[in-house]
């Protein structure tokens, strides 16, 4: 009997500048360099054995086990595929991964699950990848996981093909300490999956608009990061994510991805700006809303958004180092 297992813990980020839109899906290769940070509050745990007693792979996410042919399982049973080719192995697999937090609600947990999956299931096989070739393998189960396979304030290269297309760390953990609350206005799972929007978003007439600008955005945002400026990197921040939400919203068939609570949030977050504090929202496809500020004001942020009508929970997050081999 033959057993070889290892784990892992990835973490989801926080996009600043969004991947939305794919110049090709099978690998999904992004229409557009993004900008990302990592959060620490934020993780999947994954474990994977090998084993050749498996008469077929197991899936089981957050205690439950999936049937092989559920949305969920075969997307990672594809996945595990891809790794097999890669080393040459036949036996079958278990995994068993955990999120520290709620999942499909738009905190990006496909990004810090595809990572640590493949970290764990490579680890197991014993491959020795590079961050670099992680990312190119990690992409192919979702997207924002080639992100997750670093850590601080990543950027996305888009590139061309399969092997030009990866993420690397930009500016370090301890850069700059930036902190993000989010504000949980429920823990429903979104209705539409970020794989089905991407599809949707060149049937918005925005699209094109946002595609001759973005790149000159994320130079800008990398600028205020640059020169710690809070407010310029804010305001292209919110600007991006109103931006990315508008394509949504104008794509056909629409995709609307607000709760009323969500609404309360960018109000209350103007609303700590009218009193001097620096915070500034985004989300991604769904509901939850990220709210980043300084790391002196992010008690304030807190309470604030905690009083706010529709948030049922805060979570406040530093910026991660990256993932870790457990
Ligand atoms: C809006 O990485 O979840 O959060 O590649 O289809 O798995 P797939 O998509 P995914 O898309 C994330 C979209 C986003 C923006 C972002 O994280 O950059």
């Amino acid at each position: 009997m033959s057993k070889s297992s290892a784990k892992a813990r990835a973490h989801a980020d926080i996009a600043l500048i969004k991947y939305w839109g794919k110049q090709d899906e099978v690998l999904r290769l992004p229409v557009n360099d993004s900008l990302a940070i990592s959060l620490e509050a934020l993780s999947t745990t994954t474990k994977v054995t090998f084993d050749d007693s498996l008469e077929s792979d197991q899936v089981v996410i957050g205690g439950q086990e999936f049937e092989a042919n559920s949305k969920q399982a075969t997307r990672v049973i594809k996945h595990l595929d891809r790794i097999r080719d890669l080393a040459g192995e036949k036996r079958h697999a278990r995994v068993e991964s955990k999120n520290s937090f709620p999942s499909g609600t738009g905190l990006s947990s496909s990004g810090s699950a595809f990572a640590a999956l493949t970290m764990a299931a490579t680890k197991a096989l014993g491959l020795k990848l590079s961050t670099k070739q992680l990312s190119f393998l990690a992409r192919q189960g979702s997207g924002s996981a080639c992100r997750s396979v670093t850590g601080g304030i990543v950027q996305w290269f888009k590139g061309s093909d399969s092997d030009s297309s990866y993420s690397k760390t930009v500016f370090a953990h301890d850069y700059w300490d930036i902190r993000d609350v989010i504000a949980v206005v429920s823990d429903q799972t979104k209705l539409v999956s970020s794989t089905a929007g991407h599809k949707l978003a060149p049937t918005s007439p925005l699209f094109k608009a946002r595609l001759s600008h973005v790149e000159d955005r994320l130079k800008q945002v990398k600028k205020a990061i640059m020169q710690k400026d809070f407010q310029a990197l804010g305001e292209a921040v919110e600007q991006e994510c109103f931006e990315f939400h508008a394509i949504a919203m104008t794509s056909r068939p629409s995709l609307f991805l607000w709760l009323p609570g969500s609404v309360a949030v960018f109000l209350a977050v103007r609303a700590l700006r009218d009193q001097g504090v620096p915070a500034y929202a985004t989300v991604n496809t769904g509901h939850n809303i990220q709210v980043l500020t300084l790391c002196e004001y992010e008690s304030k942020v807190a309470r604030a958004l905690k009083s706010t009508p529709g948030v049922k929970s805060i979570i406040r997050s530093k910026i991660s180092a990256g993932p870790e081999y457990l």
